[in-house]
């Protein structure tokens, strides 16, 4: 992974839950009522919201991300036991409104500074999305916020990558796709976009097709990326 396999970019597409915004952030919210299987809750929750979405477009039986993220949320809290109504719906309603990553807004400001075309590309709803940006104040610094919704199945099938292709008016080449999710960004690859993992979890490389042309572990690190910090660089 060289960070010479990004000059030429002119939009940065980023991935929403992980990346951007917190997923754990709703459970750590609720970690006083719910004690020790905090952590357990919210890993079985975004596993199981993960799964939901491959299996779901396997089936062909498509369900917005709102309703899939509900049904995770009951697997998880069944799983460990967990009945409670009100606790169920404050979670999904906390779910709108997650903690952005602390250096996600100055680091899209400056790609944005820099004249990169930025957008959101994500399993989520636009309902939930534009909730979840406007919350955090990023919807500002976006030329779009777009949500897999557009082609009705869910990442990584490369129709949905397209839709960020069609929303910038870019070519392939010239959009980065930034995930935390390292399927995701194995996903953008075998598409045909230039991808940055942004490993914030340490994790293991994916033994997977396509592959990462840059990794990271936050998204501060786009700053000192030659080729994306500044589209007109090497123009
Ligand atoms: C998303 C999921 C993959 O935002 O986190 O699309």
């Amino acid at each position: 992974m060289t960070q010479g396999a990004l000059h030429g970019i002119k939009g940065c597409v980023f991935d929403a839950y992980g990346t951007l915004f917190d997923f754990n952030s709703a459970v750590a919210r609720c970690r006083d009522e719910l004690g020790e299987k905090s952590d357990s809750l919210s890993k079985i929750w975004r596993d199981k919201q993960l799964q939901y979405t491959w299996l779901r477009s396997l089936m062909g039986r498509h369900e917005d991300f709102w309703r899939i993220t509900g049904d995770a949320l009951d697997y998880a809290m069944r799983s460990l036991g967990i009945v409670d109504a009100a606790m169920r719906n404050k979670l999904m309603n906390l779910y709108r409104t997650l903690d952005v990553f602390p250096e996600v807004p100055a680091a899209i400001e400056r790609l944005k500074s820099g004249g990169l075309k930025t957008a959101i590309l994500s399993n989520g709803t636009p309902q939930m999305l534009e909730a979840a940006a406007k919350a955090t104040g990023i919807d500002r610094l976006l030329d779009a916020i777009l949500s897999i919704e557009a082609a009705g199945i869910y990442k990584p099938h490369p129709s949905v990558y397209r839709i960020a292709l069609d929303s910038l008016s870019l070519e392939k080449h010239a959009v980065c796709f930034v995930s935390s999710n390292a399927w995701d960004a194995h996903g953008a690859s075998v598409f045909g976009m230039k991808t940055v993992w942004c490993n914030r979890y340490g994790q293991e490389r994916e033994m997977l097709p396509g592959s990462p042309d840059l990794e990271i572990s936050t998204l501060a690190e786009l700053a000192g990326v030659q080729g994306i910090k500044h589209a007109n660089d090497f123009y």
